[in-house]
């Protein structure tokens, strides 16, 4: 069994998916983990559409090529849209602070955990940063309103090469004091 720094290793962003469904399992497991990530407050702001259903599946894919961005999401098998929801912070925490302001952080580790519980279980991921935000809500049912954390791609990778990382050396962004 790979170790968790090996996982972190292997996670890539997955361009290139193969023409194989994803079990809706597989899907049930990532949110599983996304589940369980860490929040500010344990307030939980989060929610999740997946599309799995082959129409749906395509037409979030067209939302997410703006400007010709992102060719390869037609060949992607599902999608997990991460929604911010309200936060209901502690008491004396609420008193100093915007209900949102933990928010943005509790999203990023939501959506890394459904990258990671991917990997683990073979399949490729990749967070899409442009997209046509309402056209996802109108096509998925999701109110107008809704803040997005992520929207995720996900599929079986069409190659297992895994490339080099490309990452700012530890020296360059950490200090121990
Ligand atoms: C918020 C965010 C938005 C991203 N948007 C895109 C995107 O639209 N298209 C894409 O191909 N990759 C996108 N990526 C993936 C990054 O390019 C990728 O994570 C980064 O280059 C590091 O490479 P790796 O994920 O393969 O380790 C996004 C990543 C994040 C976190």
């Amino acid at each position: 069994m790979e170790n968790f720094m090996d996982l972190c290793l292997r996670r890539q962003s997955c361009r290139d998916f193969a023409d194989r469904p994803v079990e809706h399992e597989k899907l049930v497991h990532c949110l599983e983990a996304a589940r369980l990530s860490p929040s500010g407050c344990n307030s939980q702001p989060w929610s999740f559409v997946v599309a799995e259903s082959p129409q749906a599946v395509a037409e979030v894919a067209k939302c997410g090529q703006q400007m010709n961005m992102n060719p390869f999401l037609d060949k992607a098998k599902a999608f997990v849209v991460v929604l911010e929801e309200h936060a209901v912070l502690m008491p004396g925490i609420r008193k100093i602070m915007d209900s949102q302001y933990f928010a943005k952080g509790d999203m990023g580790a939501a959506t890394y955990a459904v990258c990671l519980a991917a990997e683990d279980q073979g399949l490729g991921s990749c967070i899409i940063g442009m997209y046509d935000r309402e056209k996802i809500c109108e096509v998925l049912g999701i109110p107008v309103e809704k803040q997005f954390g992520a929207l995720i791609a996900l599929g079986y990778p069409a190659s297992d090469k895994v490339r080099n990382k490309n990452r700012k050396t530890l020296t360059d962004i950490a200090r121990f004091v």
